[in-house]
């Protein structure tokens, strides 16, 4: 009863012995692999963007923030959600590679960004002339760190608004897999149809061992990240087995099988939660991921019969936070609504 994050699940095992078949012989170090090539190519199809520059990176915190800091200069602000991973869970990280970028957090509801609440942020912030930070950058996260989806068209709504101002706008997908499930989008329409500049494209939670693909759809600054990447000490000089992750990720949409599993979990922990006394939803829950409000006690009751996940409180009502991935089973989830159960 392991529901406490995607990450706490172990390697696809296609992606683990994609690693094993990587360990024979010598390849070319620091990116320069045969896989690294195959990555690019897969990526550029997927996307059907054949300009796009691909970058592979470790952790979901070294994509964004290289990302972010590759497209906002040090005296601008971020705009992104109040609860976005990169200004809740990233110790600061892009604020440190932008330089001291400012992330501006804005309030809206399930977790997403509105178009009202977008608008009004750019209008206040960048007004102060050479007193305040001017405007960097928009950063959406797909799914959303409240679990809901934005749509290709939501999407799209609000890099219009940053477009308007010309800026550049960047979309957190350490769940994009799931997202693509969810919502039954193609990654083209999701990303650069929708406005999307540059991606973290996320491997870790979804079955890889621990890599992310930075994806710049204007390959205008792919040298720039390159030395940024470098800098920071993200470029792996056996990098093989990051691009063999990769590469087995995205073989026979491998990623969109594991993160269907993930998600069909979801689904149904939703459906199981009709069963559980008190139990309703914080938010929609469309993807892996649900917080649910739940009755007084249920969670010392469930974390006393084994169930591990994240419980919560906001003014006095409990609730929790379960996410399911790609090797979470049927069996799993039932035994968590059981742990529910008074
Ligand atoms: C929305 C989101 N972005 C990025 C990350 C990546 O973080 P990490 O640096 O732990 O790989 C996470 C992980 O929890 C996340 O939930």
């Amino acid at each position: 009863m392991f529901f406490a994050s995607d990450n706490t699940s172990g390697v696809a095992p296609q992606v683990m012995a994609a690693l094993t078949r990587a360990n024979a012989g010598y390849a070319k170090s620091y990116g320069a692999d045969a896989l690294m090539t195959r990555v690019r190519a897969r990526i550029r199809d997927l996307f059907q963007a054949p300009e796009a520059e691909v970058h592979l990176v470790a952790t979901g915190t070294a994509a964004n923030a290289l990302a972010l800091a590759l497209v906002t200069p040090p005296w601008a602000a971020v705009f992104a959600h109040e609860a976005a991973h990169i200004n809740t869970d990233e110790c600061g990280a892009p604020e440190f590679y932008t330089a001291g970028a400012k992330i501006v957090g804005i309030p809206g509801a399930d977790g997403k960004l509105t178009p009202q609440g977008l608008g009004t942020a750019l209008e206040r912030i960048g007004e102060a002339g050479v007193h305040g930070v001017q405007r960097g950058c928009l950063s959406l996260t797909n799914v959303t760190e409240a679990g809901t989806v934005y749509t290709p068209a939501e999407i799209a709504a609000l890099t219009a608004l940053a477009k308007a101002r010309g800026l550049p706008c960047h979309l957190d997908g350490a769940r994009f897999a799931n997202a693509l499930v969810a919502t039954g989008a193609s990654p083209a329409e999701m990303t650069w149809k929708a406005g999307i500049d540059v991606l973290s494209f996320g491997g870790t939670k979804n079955g890889c061992m621990g890599v992310e693909a930075v994806v710049l759809f204007d390959p205008a600054k792919a040298w720039e990240f390159e030395l940024r990447r470098k800098r920071a000490g993200h470029l792996f000089s056996k990098h093989r087995f990051l691009s063999a992750q990769f590469d087995a990720y995205l073989e026979g949409d491998l990623w969109l099988t594991l993160a269907a599993q993930a998600n069909a979990m979801g689904q149904s922990l939703v459906q199981g939660l009709a069963r559980v006394p008190g139990a309703s939803l914080r938010h929609p829950a469309p993807a892996n991921m649900l917080f649910p409000w739940l009755a007084p006690g249920t969670n010392a009751r469930a974390a006393a019969r084994g169930a591990v996940y994240y419980a919560m409180e906001d003014q006095g009502r409990e609730y929790a936070r379960f996410v399911a991935s790609w090797s979470t089973t049927q069996e799993d989830v039932d035994q968590l609504i059981a742990a529910l159960i008074p």
